[in-house]
């Protein structure tokens, strides 16, 4: 199989730079990913990895990181993002269930998905849990073109059968429709199956229990739901559930927590609730441009790393109730929501957070997330002097302070900072101009 190389400056984390320090970080100034297929075959200094008959794509002042992951995004919003003016209930009326009824129409489904996988790829993000919507076809439109990328991508039909008008599906329809989704797409390549009872508000209790059946049965499956973002959500799901002790353990009875468990947001929890996402292994997911856009409330990161009950947790945009595709966007929003609880986040855990963290969320470490050998060969190549501001910027900052060049990066950067993305070793966005 023919090899080619991809060279700059390779930076990568093998560990949290939170617990491990700097010895998480790898960073090699001129250095070379040799792809193979789909796989890196081989990384170091660019003098040792590199032979005469490698072609080789040079980026002298880039930085080239394993690419990042996005582990709660909405495909089906994507003409919602920026809709003014609602908290999460009202704007999910307003506008969201609005647009979601149009995927009731494959064709449409099939022209966003191919926009959608686009502009994550404009954006450095090469692999994604995404959130299609009640309609199967949505699914299927979306894994068939992610597919054809050669992607890493995980998803699976809402399931809400408490839901809008033109919306709803049923406890056994949601739960068929689910199982035949999954023994379509569940391991057929790149494809994961996330189960996805959209949230407590608009699933039965027997909705939810047929999603811990289904979890039950296909262990290898992931979950995916909205957990504690507004009050008045959360106020709902108590009136809903009365026999449940808080909003969390609706989905602990159906048998919805664990490992491979993703909960978006998690803003007002409590210390019980905290307790049990620790104990489970479940997943707690930050989508800070969501929660500051719709109003949520701040993600309290320093609580979820309490020893005592430390809760494990990913990084997310949630578009469209985010306002950014760019996971960097993402992270620059997530320091601010940090800063306002006296708490930070360094820039080197911020891009762990983006592509080994996240990968470690999704049990998914030894395929994505890092250059390390026999991953996939999903990357994206940063140029840190994007635009006239960063590149003045950075003129301030020494070559060998990554985290300080991070972190300009990560606060001014975005979609303009992403010169190319490479999916499964092929590349899939270059930018232009
Ligand atoms: N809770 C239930 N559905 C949604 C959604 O689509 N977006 C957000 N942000 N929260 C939700
Ligand atoms: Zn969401």
């Amino acid at each position: 199989m023919t090899r080619h190389a991809v060279r700059g400056r390779l930076v990568w984390f093998t560990d949290d730079p939170a617990t491990a320090g700097a010895e998480a970080v790898r960073d090699i100034a001129d250095g070379a990913v040799v792809i193979e297929g789909a796989v890196i075959r081989a990384v170091g200094p660019a003098a040792e990895v590199l032979t005469p008959d490698i072609a080789v794509a040079h980026y002298p002042e880039a930085l080239i990181l394993p690419g990042l992951i996005d582990t709660h995004i909405h495909y089906a919003q994507t003409r919602v993002i920026g809709s003014y003016g609602a908290q999460l209930l009202d704007w999910l009326t307003r506008y969201t269930f609005p647009a979601e009824r149009r995927f009731a129409d494959p064709a449409h489904c099939a022209s966003v998905a191919r926009f959608f996988l686009a502009e994550l790829f404009r954006n450095g993000t090469t692999a994604a849990v995404v959130y299609p919507t009640v309609h199967g076809h949505s699914v299927d439109a979306l894994c068939g073109a992610a597919e054809a990328q050669g992607m890493r991508l995980i998803a699976g039909k809402i399931m809400m059968d408490d839901g809008p008008e033109g919306l709803r599906d049923t406890a056994e329809s949601g739960y068929r429709e689910s199982k035949a989704l999954i023994e379509r797409w569940h391991g057929r390549g790149r494809i994961g199956y996330a189960v996805t009872p959209r949230f407590a508000v608009t699933s039965s209790r027997a909705q939810l229990e047929a999603a811990g059946a289904l979890l039950a049965e296909h262990p290898g499956c992931w979950l995916q739901t909205h957990l504690s973002e507004n009050r008045a959500e959360i106020q709902t799901v108590a009136e809903r559930f009365p026999e449940a002790r808080d909003y969390l353990d609706v989905y602990d009875r159906a048998g919805l927590l664990g490992p491979r468990s993703l909960f978006g947001h998690c803003i007002h929890l409590s210390a019980a609730e905290r307790q049990r996402l620790s104990e489970t292994g479940s997943v707690a997911v930050f989508c800070p441009t969501s929660n500051l856009f719709i109003g949520s409330g701040l993600f309290d990161l320093r609580t979820m790393r309490d020893a005592a009950c430390p809760v494990r947790v990913a990084l997310a945009t949630d578009v469209g109730g985010g306002t950014s595709y760019s996971l960097i966007r993402t992270a620059a929003e997530g320091y601010k929501v940090l800063q306002l609880q006296g708490q930070s986040w360094p820039a080197l855990e911020a891009f762990y957070a983006m592509t080994l963290g996240n990968a470690r969320a999704l049990g998914l470490e030894a395929e994505i997330g890092t250059l390390q050998g026999g991953a996939h060969a999903d990357l994206v190549v940063l140029e840190p002097g994007a635009t006239p501001a960063l590149a003045h910027r950075l003129e301030a900052i020494d070559d060998d302070t990554l985290d300080e060049r991070l972190f300009a990066l990560m606060t001014m950067g975005d979609d303009r900072a992403v010169a190319a993305t490479y999916v499964a070793g092929r590349q899939v966005h270059t930018r232009t101009g």
